[in-house]
């Protein structure tokens, strides 16, 4: 009994000291913000957890209240002023810039490169990724994302008058995992996800939960070991599968270890596909529910697709249709993919970043080394001042000539060394087929006030 009060006062004591210290004593203890967030993990905790992911409102409100630089944790800082996104999210030259390590504890996904903390460890095995995300590779992709397109359409049309309710997000993940899949892996079977008559709702489940010892991701292993096999033949399909398109770089050994290549693909897959897919569900949704959008859509999408399915419109044709664009960065900045607070994905979660070497210098606060500090993309995408009614979904917004802040503030894959590696090129390349698809299949949708019925509904 004595030995349990013992502990019991020693631990009182510890963390009363540690509270003292972190309000009084911390290099953040300059920093603004409420004392019960600078005192305490577990005020996040309560937000994010019980709360089911709300710190960011948390957040938010803090930010009225407390001005522009705040602290969210007792280790954390958050910055909301969009002028100063770019000092934080820098490229290699500005500045080194390492990971939150709190964000890849626990996650079992080691040696993922986008949840590698050390600066030039992240660097050495990002590098060989970006060739193959780049512009130049591109038409190399373009017969398997019309197959899908014609699939994902063909589907959805397949349904119409039938009443069949459709979830949105899981045809979605069924298109965007099928198209992910090939691109990572290009053995992974033909269009499986979509091919399911309820488009695999276990795909959509798994990817969600992050779970991966289903066969599917316990497969991986096997398909990266053969991507691995250099001495194999090389047929035009393996040429445009990323993995071994890594497995046959000059990565060193030790960077082509089995697990690591097992646990990069699968983030790959499942956070490429989260994310593409919450786009094209959120989208397809105001596509069906909003008759002006659909009829500006299928005016512009007319001419493209006037030989459909004979010619699937290439990504250069949709990349010229202002409307369809306009939808997709409207979409982008509305949607917040994955609102989780250990896999950031999404644009919701603020993202930290950390210089491990010099100060950030916000205003007259000096930002220590090491310090985590992030801003988060919701918070940007929803300033009514640079968007006016920002929880509206409004793609006109986008057309004609534009406030350049509009463009400042629009940060969906985040910027500098670690943005999305997928932005500009392959991984974005599903959105406007899906989008096309959609809106081309959204003719025999009938869309009853809560109830969602019909062809691509
Ligand atoms: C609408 C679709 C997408 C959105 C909004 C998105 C957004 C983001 C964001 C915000 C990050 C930064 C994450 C962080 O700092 O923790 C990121 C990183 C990344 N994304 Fe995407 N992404 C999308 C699609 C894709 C796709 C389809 C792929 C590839 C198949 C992809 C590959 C990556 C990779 C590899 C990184 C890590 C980059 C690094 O750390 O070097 N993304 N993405």
């Amino acid at each position: 009994m004595a030995l349990i009060s013992l502990v019991l006062a020693l631990l009182l004591t510890y963390n009363i000291a540690l509270i003292v210290h972190r309000l009084y004593f911390s290099p953040l203890a300059k920093f603004p913000g409420s004392k019960l967030a600078a005192a305490t993990g577990w005020y996040e905790f309560y937000f994010d957890y019980w709360k089911n992911g709300k710190y960011i409102f948390e957040i938010e409100r803090m930010h009225k209240v407390y001005g522009p630089i705040i602290r969210v944790t007792p280790d954390e800082l958050s910055i909301h002023d969009p002028n100063f996104y770019n000092e934080i999210y820098v490229t290699e030259s500005k500045r080194r810039t390492n990971y939150y390590d709190l964000y890849c504890n626990g996650i079992d996904f080691e040696g993922a490169h986008i949840l590698t903390v050390d600066h030039a460890l992240h660097r050495k095995r990002r590098k060989p990724l970006e060739p193959f995300f780049s512009r130049m590779n591109v038409q190399t992709l373009q017969p398997m994302l019309a197959e899908m397109t014609l699939r994902f359409e063909r589907r959805l049309r397949g349904l119409a008058g039938t009443g069949t309710v459709v979830r949105l997000d899981h045809a979605a993940a069924a298109f965007s995992g099928d198209i992910i899949a090939r691109i990572c892996l290009d053995n992974m079977g033909q269009g499986c996800f979509l091919d399911d008559p309820e488009f695999s709702p276990h795909w959509y489940n798994l990817i969600h939960m992050l779970v991966r010892s289903i066969p599917l991701f316990k497969a991986f292993p096997v398909l990266i070991r053969n991507a691995g096999n250099k001495t194999g033949t090389t047929s035009q399909a393996t040429a445009t599968s990323l993995f071994h398109h890594i497995a046959q770089s000059d990565m060193p050994e030790s960077e082509r270890s089995l697990e690591r290549l097992a646990n990069e693909a699968q983030v790959l897959l499942g956070g490429g596909t989260a994310s593409t897919a919450r786009t094209i569900a959120f989208a397809s949704f105001y596509i069906l529910d909003r008759p002006d959008i659909r009829a500006h859509l299928r005016t512009e999408l007319g001419e493209v697709m006037a030989d459909w399915p004979r010619r699937v419109p290439s990504w250069a044709d949709l990349e010229k249709l202002v409307y369809l664009q306009a939808v997709i960065k409207e979409a982008l900045r509305f949607v917040f993919p994955l609102p989780l607070p250990l896999l950031s994905y999404g644009v919701m979660h603020r993202l930290p970043r950390i210089s491990p070497d010099q100060p950030i210098q916000y205003g007259s606060y000096s930002i220590p080394p090491g310090t985590p500090v992030g801003m988060s993309a919701y918070l940007m995408h929803s300033d009514p001042t640079v968007y006016p009614s920002p929880s509206q979904f409004q793609p006109h917004r986008w057309l004609g000539r534009i406030d350049p802040s509009m463009n400042r503030n629009w940060v969906p894959f985040a910027r500098g060394s670690r943005n999305c590696l997928g932005m500009n090129t392959r991984g974005n390349k599903p959105l406007p087929g899906g989008l096309a698809s959609a809106g081309w299949a959204a003719d025999g949708a009938v869309w009853h006030g809560r109830e969602r019925r019909g062809a691509g509904a």
